[in-house]
């Protein structure tokens, strides 16, 4: 059962999430230890939790484990426990095989079952038992993501003191898809329990809007939303629900700092000749998954190879892969085309001891991922769709130099702010192709000018800035009230 607020006093600050910022990982000897978690929510908000002293409610990673509460570093870590046939169901299942593929463009079919969708409603309805036992009086708690979209009206029934945000991680889907969803009312009104829903772009927000009047049957407002500015609005019976696009971002400064240490230096330049020495570092890193167009970049490169416009003698790809959602068939089919698709490449244009694609699937050391950055000539984004995507940024923090290119597909969230990158439409080879081949061969003016307006916008727009936008954004409304009704 959920442990209650220690003294009953609670946390006055709590981040509900899927996952907690650590795993616990089982390692074969029988014992255990904690590892970071995979993915952009952790490295977004981990920064800011440390700031802000308060609780975070989520699952440890590992099936039937009930564990107690850890407090580490001021940060209360309160762990839900999930079943097996739960972990299958509500994280495999319905966020993984269903909402994860909807929200994504229909990339991969969607799978719509019932039982599915059960266990998301009660582990939905356990998370927001477990935040009603950890949120002290009156609150602010702060739910994130596609998984959890059910806690903010199950929440405020139980707990309707505590002021409640909510953020999606991953695009809002245009409605002709999202009407798709067997269940897209409960979603819907799931969500309007928050008193602000933030996403990364207007778009999002605007989907969401018409979604609110359509399916939810409650007024809106109609003006555009803005970034960070010119909220929408939802009159739910009394209460006011405000929906903002809050661009999500990372720790631009300490990763600025971070990558100018002289270790960090060292240990590019040894990749580098660990690498052979090449003339041009590719470099792709991410979660392997299908949304992020691992399989197009590849095909990129085997075009330019195969036409001689990139020469594997002088060239060479590095493709970092974390392993994720192992057990969703869609990840496992992925998986092996790729593996395939490398494969391919090295067994045509590889010479003995020089691979053109360096390819290793496990998470990397965030300060080893730093020098993987500053080693690269060109950084390759590629995805079919992507809420944000985090890595972009990263590179781009870790360039003082303003030695680097950043090649970047249209469809993610950070191609509205990186309009200097080289921009790619991943559905068409061609404009991949090209956009690589100008990344490589523009000359350094060129680059370090793209490289340095790049900069200026991710510096000066930090994940601090998110955060301190969208809990403002959400400490405000609780002041203004129904006033802001503009329709
Ligand atoms: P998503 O949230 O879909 O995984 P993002 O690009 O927003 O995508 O965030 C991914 C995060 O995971 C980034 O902080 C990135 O540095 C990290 N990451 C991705 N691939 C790896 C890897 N192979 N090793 C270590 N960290 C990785
Ligand atoms: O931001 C997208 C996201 O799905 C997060 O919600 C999630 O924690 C992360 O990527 C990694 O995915 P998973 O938790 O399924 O390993």
């Amino acid at each position: 059962s959920p442990a209650s607020a220690p003294h009953g006093a609670g946390s006055g600050f709590v981040v509900v999430a899927n996952r907690l910022p650590v795993d616990l990982q089982q390692l074969p000897d029988g014992t255990t230890r904690w590892k970071r978690s995979p993915g952009g929510l952790v490295t977004a908000l981990e920064p800011v939790l440390r700031n802000n002293n308060g609780a975070w409610v989520g699952w440890a990673g590992v099936p039937d484990v009930d564990l107690d509460p850890i407090i580490e570093d001021g940060l209360e870590l309160h762990p839900v426990p999930l079943t097996a046939t739960e972990v299958a169901d509500y994280y495999e299942g319905f966020s993984n095989g269903t909402l994860w593929p909807l929200y994504h463009d229909v990339i991969v079919r969607p799978e719509y079952r019932r039982h599915w969708w059960s266990a998301y409603v009660e582990v939905n309805r356990r998370f927001a038992e477990y935040t009603a036992k950890v949120a002290a009086e009156g609150a602010t708690v702060w739910v994130q993501d596609y998984q959890l979209q059910l806690v903010p009206k199950m929440l405020r029934m139980l707990r309707p003191d505590v002021t409640i945000g909510f953020f999606l991680h991953i695009p809002f889907p245009p409605v002709e898809l999202f009407m798709q969803m067997p269940w897209r009312t409960e979603i819907i009104e799931g969500l309007l329990g928050a008193d602000l829903i933030g996403f990364h772009l207007p778009g999002g927000a605007q989907n969401f809007l018409y979604l609110a009047k359509r399916l939810a049957g409650q007024p809106t407002s109609r003006g555009t939303v803005g970034v960070r500015s010119k909220l929408g609005v939802v009159q739910v019976g009394f209460r006011t629900v405000r929906v903002g696009a809050f661009p999500i971002s990372i720790a631009s400064a300490e990763l600025d700092e971070q990558s100018r240490r002289r270790s960090v230096r060292e240990r590019a330049a040894q990749i580098r000749s660990e690498l052979g020495n090449p003339k041009h570092i590719l470099l792709g890193v991410d979660r392997l998954d299908y949304t992020k167009g691992i399989d197009i970049r590849l095909a990129a490169l085997e075009e330019l190879l195969r036409e001689g416009r990139i020469d594997p003698a002088d060239t060479v790809m590095v493709q970092l892969a974390t392993p994720s959602r192992e057990r969703v068939q869609s990840y496992i089919r992925m998986r092996g085309d790729i593996e395939r698709q490398v494969g391919r490449i090295n067994g045509e244009f590889a010479r003995v001891g020089y691979p053109v694609v360096h390819y290793l699937h496990r998470p990397i050391p965030r300060e080893e991922l730093l020098a993987f950055f500053v080693a690269a000539d060109a950084m390759l984004v590629t995805p079919l769709r992507d809420g944000m995507n985090l890595v972009a940024k990263e590179y781009v923090a870790s360039h003082s130099g303003l030695n680097g290119a950043l090649v970047l597909s249209e469809f993610t969230g950070a191609a509205a702010e990186l309009r200097q990158a080289y921009l790619c439409n991943p559905h068409d080879l061609d404009s991949v192709k090209d956009a690589i081949m100008a990344a490589l061969t523009d000359n350094a003016d060129t680059r370090r000018r793209r490289m340095r307006a790049l900069r200026r916008q991710v510096l000066a727009h930090d994940v601090d800035r998110w955060a301190r936008a969208f809990l403002d954004a959400l400490a405000q409304g609780q002041v203004a009230g129904s006033a802001l009704l503009t329709d």
